[in-house]
């Protein structure tokens, strides 16, 4: 069982944080769209993508993510763990301001590229805490 919720963990974990790298991406694409028509069919895509695809599987991950800590006694042995929550915490957040940003339209292009610079930066240090466990 193990090993379902650990494959499970991973897939969800990339599909997460490719889905908020991709459209964080997107909402700093939008920017450049010339026609009102093009940037109303772009959001509609962003949202739906949003709302079904994103949420879901980032509820995946953290049930998968407390089956494999659970099991696996991890929450005791060492603190990577923690921070690795932590961080957690802040991917959320960033996904909540990317699906505020998905709903505006006029919007500062750094304010955009911010968004989509830390989730990369959240995402790698969090996978490399999980990878390696280094505390
Ligand atoms: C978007 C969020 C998350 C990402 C990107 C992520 C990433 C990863 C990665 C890359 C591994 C693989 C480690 C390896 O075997 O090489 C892993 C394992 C693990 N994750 Fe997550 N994770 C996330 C959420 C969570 C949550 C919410 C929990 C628990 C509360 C959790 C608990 C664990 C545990 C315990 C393992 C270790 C399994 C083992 O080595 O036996 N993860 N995670």
């Amino acid at each position: 069982m193990k090993n379902f919720f650990l494959t499970l963990h991973m897939i969800s974990m990339c599909l997460t944080i490719g889905t908020l790298f991709v459209q964080s991406l997107s909402v700093v694409f939008r920017l450049r769209l010339k026609s009102k028509e093009q940037a109303a069919g772009l959001e509609k895509i962003q949202s739906r993508i949003h709302k079904l695809i994103y949420y879901p599987i980032l509820g995946v991950t953290i049930i998968s993510g407390m089956y494999l800590a659970i099991h696996t006694g991890a929450f005791g042995k060492g603190s990577w763990l923690h921070v690795k929550l932590t961080l957690l915490a802040v991917l959320i957040g960033l996904g909540v301001l990317n699906g505020r940003q998905i709903k505006t339209d006029a919007l500062p292009k750094k304010y955009a590229m911010m968004v989509h610079i830390a989730i990369f930066i959240v995402g790698a240090f969090m996978i490399y805490l999980a990878t390696l466990k280094p505390f």
